[in-house]
């Protein structure tokens, strides 16, 4: 298989511009700030950056409402200012990747305006009507609790519209070929501009039939394929991140059999279970997430990721299961969201504990895919969770101590910098951990530099090895005749294990630590010892008896 699919060893980073560094002064983050913090996030060793939508908007969604899809908000800068970040990207070698939110507009969209007023408008078909309130109206609500219906009626014109998500962002009727044109040429001007590829929000969404008479909308998968297909005629190595929160046994549906639909998606299934895992010790769920997500194209890959923009989504767990993750994260009501999450941070679900939030990482990094981390999670940033909704998890960036975490000279920045409780920018912060070699976020830095240099991950099979304790995690991988092997002990307690490597030439290999010196040696025939601490996780290498003998001559 060629190497240059660059997404399947790549390490994405997600941030929103609003909120990550501001450099005018004016409280809200913006391209020019984000542009100076190029080299940071360079340091950091990520290849790729996932941008959610900064294109003009009434901001009642954090962006999710568009107004204008070829445009940048003028809050954040121009579309000059873009450009000289996209530049900017591209000189370090980063790709870029954004959000591409096109199952719907905001209300105030020019589009849907036209729409409303004027029943011959070319815009009424765009979205989705219905004369009279469809029977199914009050089911379907992606926001149960804060969203009351999926049919709104609108006086103007007098009839209701469909929504999937909240009443101000009507559905586009994707199924209409004129609003598909739309889409590639929103793709296409965006490619022209610099842009790798597009995170695509709600992708089960955009691909399912609407209509008042639909109950049971079926998808229409094919539709992807008409997107990545323009995607890779205008930019070969552009591709689509598809935000699906779907049953693994429709996973090859979204990637196409021959990956000719979506080149990624976000494993929604083990991001679920690794959460149960870490909540019970107990490895077996993920391990059953990841054979229930193991087929896939040799193309496609999955994006890994702990914590994102969104509430944590329990939804597919078992009631008990989700009861359990609830009492162990985000035991308090307010902790939780939609009856079917978690809307913390990272850090403070994990009591801020480094070993378990190392132990997060590492496995996350581990697991077969593309990690995905979510700004501030590299130096272990906190929530407030006075802010409603999923807002007390996008709290501006902590870069510093000086006022407003040095994110702003503004008094009054976007959304309020976390500034008491342990995750205040006092205590975490950028400048902070980058002179302390034992930090969080210098300890990140290394660690992705050792998973660039495990390209196993990202191309190679995975297989488990027993442990003899389903609190142990050991999985390899294998690829092109390189082996590697990781030990992850989710339990509180210290767990020694026995490895056997049963493959030929292997019974008396050495397991070379890559973070360490701590290296394995088995007697000719026996299985490893391994004593892994609390928390404890290893990263080897499979190495053959004429490594060692390699080693000793230098
Ligand atoms: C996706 C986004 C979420 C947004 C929604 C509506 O689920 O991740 O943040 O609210 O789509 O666009
Ligand atoms: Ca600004």
């Amino acid at each position: 298989m060629i190497n240059d699919l660059w997404y399947k060893n790549a390490v994405i980073y997600c941030l929103s511009v609003a909120t990550y560094m501001d450099a005018n002064g004016d409280g809200i983050g913006d391209f020019q700030g984000l542009t100076r913090r190029l080299d940071y996030l360079q340091g950091i060793g990520v290849t790729a950056l996932w941008l959610m939508p900064f294109q003009p908007s009434p901001f009642k969604d954090d962006g999710y409402d568009i107004v204008d899809y070829y445009g940048v908000d003028s809050r954040y800068g121009t579309l000059g200012d873009f450009v000289e970040f996209a530049h900017g990207c591209r000189q370090r070698g980063m790709r870029l990747l954004i959000d591409l939110v096109v199952n719907h507009t905001s209300n105030e969209h020019p589009w849907f305006k036209e729409a409303r007023r004027d029943p011959k408008s070319k815009y009424r078909e765009w979205y989705v009507w219905s004369k009279k309130k469809p029977r199914n109206a009050a089911s379907g609500m992606v926001f149960p609790g804060v969203q009351k219906s999926t049919w709104t009626h609108d006086q103007t014109a007098k009839a209701y519209y469909f929504h999937r998500f909240y009443d101000f962002q009507p559905d586009l009727n994707t199924a209409n070929p004129k609003v598909q044109a739309e889409i590639l040429k929103i793709m296409g001007f965006w490619l022209q501009l610099g842009v790798s590829g597009f995170r695509m929000d709600a992708v089960p969404f955009v691909i399912a039939e609407k209509g008042p008479e639909i109950a049971r909308p079926k998808e229409q998968y094919e539709m992807l394929r008409g997107f990545t297909q323009f995607l890779n005629w205008r930019e070969g190595e552009a591709i689509i991140l598809g935000e699906a929160n779907v049953l693994p046994d429709t996973d090859m549906e979204y990637f196409g059999g021959a990956g000719e639909r979506l080149q990624m998606m976000f494993n929604f299934e083990v991001n679920q279970n690794l959460f149960l895992a870490l909540a019970t010790s107990d490895s077996r769920p993920l391990v059953k997430a990841m054979r229930a997500t193991k087929s896939r194209p040799a193309t496609a890959q999955w994006g890994q990721f702990l914590r994102n923009h969104d509430e944590l989504d329990l939804g597919r767990l078992n009631e008990a299961d989700r009861e359990t993750v609830f009492a162990a994260f985000g035991a308090d009501l307010d902790m939780q969201l939609y009856g079917r999450g978690i809307r913390r941070r990272l850090a403070p679900m994990l009591q801020g504990d480094r070993r378990r939030l190392e132990l997060a990482y590492s496995l996350m990094m581990t697991l077969p895919g593309t990690p995905v981390i979510r700004y501030g999670d590299e130096i272990g940033m906190g929530d407030d969770l006075h802010l409603p909704e999923r807002n007390c998890a996008r709290t501006p960036m902590q870069w510093s101590t000086e006022p407003h975490a040095g994110f702003t000279k503004n008094d009054k920045p976007i959304l309020p910098t976390i500034s008491v409780g342990p995750y205040g920018f006092q205590h975490v912060n950028v400048a902070a951990q980058r002179r302390d070699p034992n930090s969080l976020l210098n300890w990140m830095e290394r660690t992705i530099r050792m998973r660039k240099e495990v390209p196993e991950i990202g191309w190679g099979d995975f297989s488990f090895i027993s442990t003899g304790t389903p609190q142990v995690l050991a999985m390899r991988y294998d690829w092109r005749n390189n082996s590697v092997l990781f030990v992850h002990n989710l339990s509180s307690e210290p767990r020694e294990v026995r490895l056997a490597l049963k493959r030929e030439g292997e019974a008396d290999c050495i397991l070379a630590n890559l973070l360490s010196d701590d290296h394995s040696r088995a007697e000719k025939g026996a299985p490893h010892h391994i004593l892994v601490e609390p928390y404890g996780y290893r990263w080897y290498r499979v190495c053959g008896l004429d490594y060692l003998l390699k080693r000793s001559d230098t």
